[in-house]
């Protein structure tokens, strides 16, 4: 649905009532007293507090020696250098892809970057795919509308709620390691700076920083953070597969501008239109999330003369509809723009992309789940160096 009309703040609400879509809401709901937590199924006086300090803090880790941009550009070599082991056989990049991913959020999150074989990773990891199979599944349907009956049975719902604890107390222990060493006096992660401002909030009232909604945060920027940036990488190399003219001229758009020896930086994309526009036209030809998240109007709405009361919750094409939805947007923008210029450039200046011998082509039809991500696929990266 389109909407052409409505004033920027009439539809921020996410809904609170027990839709399609909202699974990760109603799980919080169920295990926290009906109190929804976090930033992006909050509501009200809690999910502008969260979010303001969310885009803060952000912008925060973006800065500083040990910025954002480094930590992508140091993740990205670890990436080129895992698909160089390889040796230009044919490889599934989706694992390679989100553990880079996630290994960023960790850092984010935590100060820190897991090995991939840590096999807390890998639960956490487990986890959060778990979530977002559920998000589509009719378990989570079913749930939705009879929440008191299906709590007795079996189904991935259960696996959900088990996934969704797990996330939450793997939140809570590095919670605990951190007030430990707490560096309220030279903040790094998301951590560090949420205990700093519940320092500051103390004896606030109204306050909605607690350990709580710290733990809830960090889950979401992981559900958040991780499935979205890696399918749209995914998409990259697959389009690049399937476009090795397009992928040619990336190619050598980089070598003319940066010659082979500059490491190449984000700031570089300014030198880069072709590069950038390639980036910006994966983005759109398959955008991963074409029916975005639900919102909920937290006022009532006279629309073309329909009625559209405060709680009834729309999907809306938020492509169409950016400059009236700003409030809500993406908190994790910045950082998915510096991933997918860095992890693209990187790639393509260290590998050729091509089909493995024998296969004709890789379908372009989407696997519906939290994301539209392509179904799994093999790919030959060819080193440049050997080419
Ligand atoms: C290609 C990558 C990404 C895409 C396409 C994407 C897209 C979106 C969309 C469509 C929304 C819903 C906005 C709305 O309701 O208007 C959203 C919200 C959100 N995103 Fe992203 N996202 C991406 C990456 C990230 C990353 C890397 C993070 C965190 C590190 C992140 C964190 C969030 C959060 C916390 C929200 C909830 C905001 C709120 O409700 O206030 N996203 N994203």
């Amino acid at each position: 649905m389109l909407i052409m009309k409505a004033t920027e703040y009439t539809y921020l609400g996410r809904p609170e009532e027990k839709l399609l879509s909202v699974s990760l809401n109603a799980i919080v709901i169920f295990h926290c007293f009906l109190i929804a937590l976090g930033i992006g199924f909050a509501n009200g006086h809690c999910w502008k507090q969260q979010r303001r300090f969310g885009i803060v803090t952000m912008r925060n880790l973006g800065l500083g020696k040990k910025g954002m941009e480094n930590q992508i550009e140091e993740e990205a070599h670890q990436l080129v250098e895992a698909f160089m082991q390889a040796k230009g056989q044919p490889l599934d990049p989706s694992l390679f892809i989100s553990n880079a991913i996630s290994s960023l959020i960790s850092v984010v999150s935590f100060g820190y970057r897991f090995t991939h074989e840590d096999e807390t990773f890998q639960k956490l990891m487990e986890a959060i795919d778990t979530l977002a199979k559920f998000g589509v599944s009719i378990f989570h349907a079913m749930y939705s509308f009879f929440p008191g009956f299906m709590k007795y049975l079996p189904g991935l719902h259960q696996k959900a709620f088990t996934s969704m604890q797990m996330g939450l107390s793997f939140a809570k222990e590095e919670i605990e390691k951190h007030k430990e060493h707490q560096g309220l006096h030279d903040p790094q992660d998301f951590i560090d700076f949420y205990l700093l401002q519940m320092e500051k909030s103390k004896g606030d009232p109204n306050t909605t920083f607690n350990e709580d909604n710290l733990a809830q945060c960090i889950v979401e920027l992981f559900i958040a953070g991780t499935e979205t940036t890696s399918s749209t990488l995914q998409w990259g190399l697959l389009l690049m597969v399937d476009n090795p003219d397009i992928q040619e001229r990336v190619y050598k758009e980089m070598e003319d501008v940066l010659g082979s020896s500059h490491s190449i930086c984000y700031e570089d994309r300014k030198k880069l239109p072709y590069t950038n526009a390639v980036i910006h036209e994966v983005q759109r030809a398959k955008y991963i999330l074409p029916i975005g998240i639900p919102r909920r109007c937290s006022k009532d709405l006279n629309m073309l003369g329909y009625h559209i009361p405060k709680v009834r919750a729309e999907k809306v094409n938020l492509l169409y509809s950016r400059r009236l939805f700003r409030a809500r947007v993406c908190l994790g923008e910045q950082m998915a723009r510096m991933e997918l210029f860095l992890f693209f450039t990187h790639l393509l200046r260290a590998f050729r992309f091509q089909l493995p011998e024998g296969v004709k082509e890789i379908s372009q039809e989407p696997v519906v789940g939290l994301s539209m991500h392509p179904h799994p696929y093999k790919l030959c990266a060819i080193p440049r160096s050997s080419l």
